[in-house]
């Protein structure tokens, strides 16, 4: 939820290092974008509601600075405006952030008392006075970052400027990720490695707590102790292409693309004919999935495959609830947090409560060293590479490619058959990318209603489905068990409502047919993606998949509804990479 980013250094214009940072992070959030840059020893403002472009249309490019934040942001305190936008300044202090102070109203009380005033109604205002309260009275930055580290609660991941130290950078964060990457003279911020992926693929992640001050030379880092920390560098494995289109329209589709790629370097990580780089899991005897949306969805896939063929118990919850909620363990419960940015916040409160608990914890997590991996006990890494398309696409694939690894471990199943028919999914994947959708999606895009309908393990892709197409086009979609339709749904079918309804289940052939024939009855236009060769007047449309290991079946099953998801958005003229309301990484409740 929002990105911030900063550049301090020698090299380059500061203000193009931060736009450019920007675009990179602008999955984060697209509500309002702003920017201060340092000029004659002057700090200066601009920020526009709306899209980083907006932004831009108000920047001279001639200026030159050699520091500046930035911020791409996803409201949460405050409508959308201008007003509302960040960076936000006061007294001596100016600053972006990237999270909730959750104490906000309790310290603009404290704040008002003692006469300061506020424009905006939001939480990044009031942190941004704090810091100059506490620092007009002990004159040391280092020292009110640190203080203010203790009273703030919530997340944050602030860049800071401060009008006393010119020469340097700040940057202080808890819960919500902050990158640190190191140039020649020259050192940047970022919420996110696309930021700075143009520059450098090596970075520092700000732990909890810790404050950064960032000249161009160096980068120090401090302790809640304001004890220097030394840092690891970590380095990116991916390219800056892979945060770029490389001439397609959109990342969705771009990511889509990538989907072969990405199951081979996903599988190949943890299989080559044997398992490896995978923990004992052998001891569990019963599984916890928690995770958020797309997330959510591959958890369902992966409870279906381990109770079928590994014959353990697997619980399966969203992150948001299994938080609150009564959960059952015993010490050979597993709980496996499925996450793509790994700080989902709900997802990541709900390992910390677990932890609590003592109960061992698996996450299978997309970003390297973000904080659902780093806490949690065992990490098993998808190899995605970066998403930037808001709608999860080649990231859910490779979490529902891990969890088929999963269950092969706990099957122990590393037969010759499973070998072949994993050296053939790229292939098959290529064949179905590039199968055109277009007479399919051409006769739905109008619709107001669509319903996804499967039984078993294509119910749980129905869900994926029927998320991507509601997310990126507005129309709303529902995803049904095929059986359960007629116990109250089906009284909204009518005719011309689009059905898709999935089959890839030999041994739930007829029953689905069955559901399809009671839907059509009543005027649907069923769209049937099937295995089976069967034919009939029961659908309008079919697709045919190809029949592989059920363990597989479902990489090669979400692939048309990606893509019939997408052309039904640009028929529908949306912005598909960015669909409204909504941001990539949900750092907040
Ligand atoms: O980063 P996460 O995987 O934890 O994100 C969870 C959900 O917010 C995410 O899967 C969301 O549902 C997708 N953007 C949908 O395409």
């Amino acid at each position: 939820m929002c990105g911030i980013t900063g550049y301090i250094g020698k090299n380059k214009n500061a203000i193009n290092v931060v736009i450019n940072g920007l675009e990179s992070l602008e999955y984060r959030g697209y509500d309002s974008a702003g920017i201060a840059y340092v000029l004659n020893n002057k700090v200066n403002i601009i920020k526009e509601q709306g899209k980083i472009v907006n932004l831009k249309n108000k920047i001279d490019f001639n200026i030159q600075s050699n520091l500046a934040i930035g911020h791409t942001r996803w409201a949460t305190h405050g409508e959308p405006n201008q007003i509302n936008s960040h960076p936000h300044s006061q007294g001596k202090f100016t600053i972006v952030h990237n999270g909730i102070i959750e104490n906000y109203l309790e310290l603009k009380q404290e704040l008002i008392e003692n006469g300061y005033k506020f424009k905006s109604s939001t939480d990044t205002e009031v942190a941004c006075t704090y810091m100059d309260f506490i620092y007009s009275k002990n004159n040391n930055i280092l020292k009110t970052l640190n203080e203010v580290s203790k009273v703030f609660r919530g997340s944050y991941a602030f860049g800071i400027i401060c009008e006393d130290d010119l020469d340097n950078l700040y940057a202080l964060r808890k819960t919500s990720p902050l990158i640190i990457a190191n140039g020649n003279n020259e050192n940047y911020i970022a919420s996110d490695v696309p930021a700075i992926l143009r520059y450098t693929n090596k970075y520092i992640l700000l732990d909890d707590m810790e404050i950064a001050k960032i000249n161009s030379d160096k980068v120090v880092v401090y302790n809640q102790n304001l004890e220097i920390v030394k840092k690891e560098i970590l380095e990116f494995e991916g390219s800056f292409e892979s945060s770029m289109k490389c001439g397609y329209e959109h990342f969705m589709l771009k990511e889509i693309h990538e989907e072969p790629s990405v199951f081979k370097n996903t599988i190949n990580a943890y299989f080559d004919g044997d398992f490896k780089n995978i923990p004992d899991l052998t001891k569990y005897n019963n599984i916890h999935i928690v995770a958020c949306g797309s997330a959510y969805h591959a958890g369902l896939v992966g409870k279906y495959l381990i109770e079928k063929y590994a014959n353990i118990p697997v619980y399966v919850e969203v992150a948001s609830e299994y938080r609150y909620k009564h959960n059952f363990y015993d010490k050979d419960t597993l709980v496996i947090l499925v996450s793509q940015s790994g700080e989902t916040a709900d997802t990541l409160a709900s390992l910390r409560m677990v932890k609590e608990k003592n109960i061992d914890t698996l996450s299978i997590v997309n970003v390297v060293g973000s904080s659902i991996a780093r806490e949690s006990k065992y990490v098993i890494y998808t190899k995605a590479g970066c998403e930037i398309a808001v709608a999860t696409t080649k990231a859910y694939l490779a979490q529902i490619s891990v969890f088929a690894l999963i269950t092969m471990y706990l099957s122990n199943n590393k037969s010759k058959e499973i070998l072949e028919e994993i050296n053939n999914i790229p292939n098959l994947l290529e064949e179905i990318i590039n199968i055109d959708y277009k007479n399919i999606s051409s006769e739905i895009y109008q619709n107001q209603n669509i319903f996804f309908i499967g039984r078993g393990i294509d119910y749980s892709i129905c869900m994926e489905g029927s998320l991507k197409l509601k997310e990126i086009s507005y129309i709303n979609s529902v995803a049904y068990q095929a059986g359960e339709l007629k116990h109250g749904t089906i009284s909204l079918i009518e005719k011309n409502t689009p059905v898709v309804a999935l089959c890839t289940d030999d041994s739930l052939l007829e029953k689905t047919i069955s559901n399809i024939k009671e839907v059509k009855a009543r005027g649907a236009k069923v769209i049937f993606i099937t295995t089976s060769d069967i034919e009939g007047d029961f659908y309008d449309f079919k697709v045919n998949v190809p029949k592989v290991n059920e363990l597989l079946q479902p990489i090669i099953t979400i692939v048309p509804l990606q893509l019939i998801a997408y052309d039904v958005a640009k028929l529908n003229g949306c912005d598909i990479d960015k669909p409204r309301n909504l941001a990539k990484s949900v750092t907040v409740e």
